[in-house]
């Protein structure tokens, strides 16, 4: 297929190319570079490397028609990514990710092009999914300072006000997001479904959860704490964990991601009910803060966690998935197990 990505020069797109070339696509990598990304405004070396590159931003409606040119079907992977925690960055984040996918569609809609993969999060959710012993399925109420200073990090049951343990999120989730950042993507799928069901097409948005492996930034502000805990244990000092490191999320390999962009790009989908196709994206196997950077210290024998207590108000407690439905529709199955993926992340140039 002839393949336009979207966010090419970044961390996730870089090796989506890599993986839709490995597979035949012919594909074009267009990327906006900006500067919260690519402060040198030059593609990043090694990345998308003997292919059509384009340097347009998004919001740019005559570059992107252009770059439309030929293509069959849009992977789309650019967004402004990060913490979205500080206010005054909405309009740039409505103006990259809302703008930016308002005239990608637009645009594709005019070139008759109606095949799209769209990039979301795990953080559509907010808080994941909790579980009171006493009264089962609950949606917890938001974490208390006080109990965050006590070291109670886990959220309370809205009925009983004990602390609730975990269950996997899926797709049914409510919609909850609690940054900018997260508003920002819920938006991207928004606009997607109505753009699909105009066109009376379905379209696949997949659901990342914490994303990690080679190429991904280190130390930035957009760094995940997998990022974080990778460049201490790189520079020799302890990670830090903060919460009491019990806090799970499910560590998803970036060869992964990518090839369930893959997947969703060649899936077959039913047709009949058009409109916007979420799937989470995950390992299916989830593991701790504390794991992962107990792991990470461990490959390098390096010193151990250093337990912080610190917590961050925005932080969610808990969010892990449940991968049956991108299973059952695009035979997406994580092939990188956390451990393994760890493995070969201690050793990765990030
Ligand atoms: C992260 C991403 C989010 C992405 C999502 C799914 C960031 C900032 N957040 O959300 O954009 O959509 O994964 O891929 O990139 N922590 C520590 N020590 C640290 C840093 C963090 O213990 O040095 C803890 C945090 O308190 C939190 C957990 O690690 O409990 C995860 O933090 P982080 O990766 O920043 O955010 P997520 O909510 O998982």
């Amino acid at each position: 297929m002839r393949v336009l990505v979207t966010g090419a020069a970044g961390f996730i797109g870089s090796h989506v190319v890599d993986e839709l070339v490995a597979a035949g696509h012919d594909v074009t990598a267009l990327d906006g570079l900006i500067p919260e990304v690519h402060p040198s405004g030059v593609w990043p070396l090694g990345r998308c490397e003997g292919i059509r590159r384009l340097t347009v931003d998004l919001s740019d409606a005559d570059g992107v028609a252009g770059a439309l040119q030929g293509i069959e079907a849009v992977v789309h992977q650019a967004a402004l990514v990060g913490h979205g925690l500080n206010l005054a960055d909405l309009p740039r984040y409505a103006a990259m990710t809302d703008l930016g996918t308002a005239t990608l569609l637009a645009a594709m809609h005019a070139e008759g092009i109606h095949k799209l993969v769209l990039a979301s999060s795990m953080v559509v959710y907010g808080e994941g999914r909790y579980r009171c012993t006493r009264h089962g399925d609950t949606v917890p109420l938001p974490r208390r300072v006080e109990d965050l200073e006590e070291g109670i990090f886990d959220p309370r049951c809205p009925s009983c006000g004990q602390p609730l343990g975990w269950d996997l999120v899926t797709e049914a989730a409510r919609l909850n997001p609690t940054s900018v950042y997260a508003t920002s993507k819920l938006a991207q799928e928004f606009y997607v479904a109505a753009w699909s069901r105009g066109l009376q097409v379905t379209t696949v948005a997949l659901r990342y959860h914490n994303v990690y492996g080679p190429r991904m930034p280190r130390n930035s502000p957009y760094s995940g704490v997998a990022a974080l805990f990778r460049s201490r244990v790189a520079d020799g000092l302890a990670p830090l964990v903060f919460e009491d490191g019990k806090q799970m999320r499910d560590f998803v390999h970036v060869a992964d991601i990518a090839r369930a962009n893959r997947l969703a790009l060649e899936a077959d989908l039913d047709t009949t009910a058009p409109g916007l196709v979420p799937l989470n994206v995950c390992s299916g196997s989830p593991r701790s803060v504390g794991w992962a950077a107990r792991t990470l210290a461990a490959a390098d024998a390096g010193p151990p966690p250093e337990y912080t207590g610190q917590h961050r108000a925005a932080d969610v407690r808990h969010v892990v998935a449940d991968p049956a439905r991108a299973r059952d529709l695009i035979g997406f199955n994580a092939s990188i197990s956390p451990e393994e993926g760890f493995r070969r992340f201690a050793r990765d140039q990030i």
